[in-house]
């Protein structure tokens, strides 16, 4: 696995925010969540999408987002708005924007577009070369496709998105507004599409991120679908409303009891170390170097969350 080089950054909930709205803007750089992205593209009406730049720049800029990560999403690289939404929000926002989510994604060219649009601004605008990260979302069939040379194009790359909602209509699945079959389907209609993002993203290192859930009137089944998300190794999910920010918060971070069972798993192995073992014994099952790895992410997971077994 190569190692990323990007600055390592909590994503539990990405909570995304129309860019032309912006009395909205206050409350989510005040939100519990990891990241807010001021959406440009599909939440955001064409008419609006120029005027929304100007409007994103000056809330990045202006308002307290305290450690939320501060992101836009642009248009994809196929449509008219792409190049000024680079442009613009970045003159606008310079180093106060983090992260420019690049939507429907098809090929390592359309990320290397981004990217070295991205370079040509930041030297223009004297910015820190390569300071702004990139999440791409994968969220069109050819993007699946493509995806092991995606993760690869560019190292601004922070994590990968799914995005089920344009992958199932890329896809021509039938599906409900929720993007669940309509039929009785056995197992997870997605399975295949969320396992090959998280494995392409893990291979680079990156963080994978799951799908919007527009059903924000279910909260069990966003829980659900958190923890499903979680047991794959996704770090965080989508939030397209507020009440979803705390149950993505809640399910992606480490619980005291994973964090106190990481802390007895290293030191029973390096017990067993120092006496010369490759493996030790505990709560009567094998510990070995792949529960170490295990429990060194948890570890990670809790620094970087500032998480102690006491207040996880
Ligand atoms: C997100 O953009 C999606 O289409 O699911
Ligand atoms: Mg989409």
């Amino acid at each position: 696995m190569a190692r990323p080089i990007r600055p390592l950054r909590p994503r539990r909930s990405e909570l995304a925010t129309p860019a032309s709205n912006d009395w909205m803007f206050a409350k989510s750089a005040a939100s519990a969540a990891d990241l807010v992205f001021l959406d440009l593209e599909d939440a955001c009406a064409p008419a609006e999408r120029e005027a929304a730049r100007g409007k994103a720049a000056k809330a990045l800029r202006e308002l307290d987002w305290g450690n939320t990560v501060r992101a836009i999403r642009m248009n994809g690289v196929d449509t008219r708005w792409a190049h000024g939404d680079v442009i613009d929000v970045v003159t606008g926002a310079r180093s106060a924007l983090e992260v420019i989510i690049v939507p429907k994604v098809r090929t390592a060219r359309d990320v290397w577009w981004v990217d070295t649009l991205l370079t040509q601004v930041e030297e223009t605008l004297g910015l820190p070369a390569k300071g702004i990260g990139l999440e791409v979302l994968i969220e069109e069939t050819e993007g699946l496709e493509n995806v092991g040379e995606i993760v690869r194009a560019s190292d601004r790359l922070e994590a990968v998105i799914f995005g089920a909602g344009d992958f199932s209509a890329s896809q021509g699945a039938r599906v409900d507004g929720n993007f669940d079959p309509l039929v009785d389907f056995p197992g997870d209609i997605w399975f295949y599409a969320r396992s090959r993002v998280v494995v392409a993203a893990r291979s680079v290192g990156v963080d994978a991120i799951d799908a919007p859930f527009p059903n924000y009137q279910d909260p069990d089944a966003y829980r659900t679908a958190c923890d499903r998300a979680a047991a794959m190794g996704y770090v965080g999910k989508w939030a397209i409303h507020p009440s979803q920010i705390d149950l993505a918060n809640d399910a992606f971070a480490p619980t005291p009891e994973d964090i106190t069972r990481a802390r007895r798993l290293v030191a029973a192995y390096r017990e067993a170390e120092a006496a010369g073992r490759g493996a030790a014994g505990l709560d009567g099952m094998l510990v070995d170097a792949a529960h170490l790895r295990h429990a060194a992410t948890v570890m990670r997971t809790a620094e970087m969350l500032g998480l102690t077994e006491e207040d996880a």
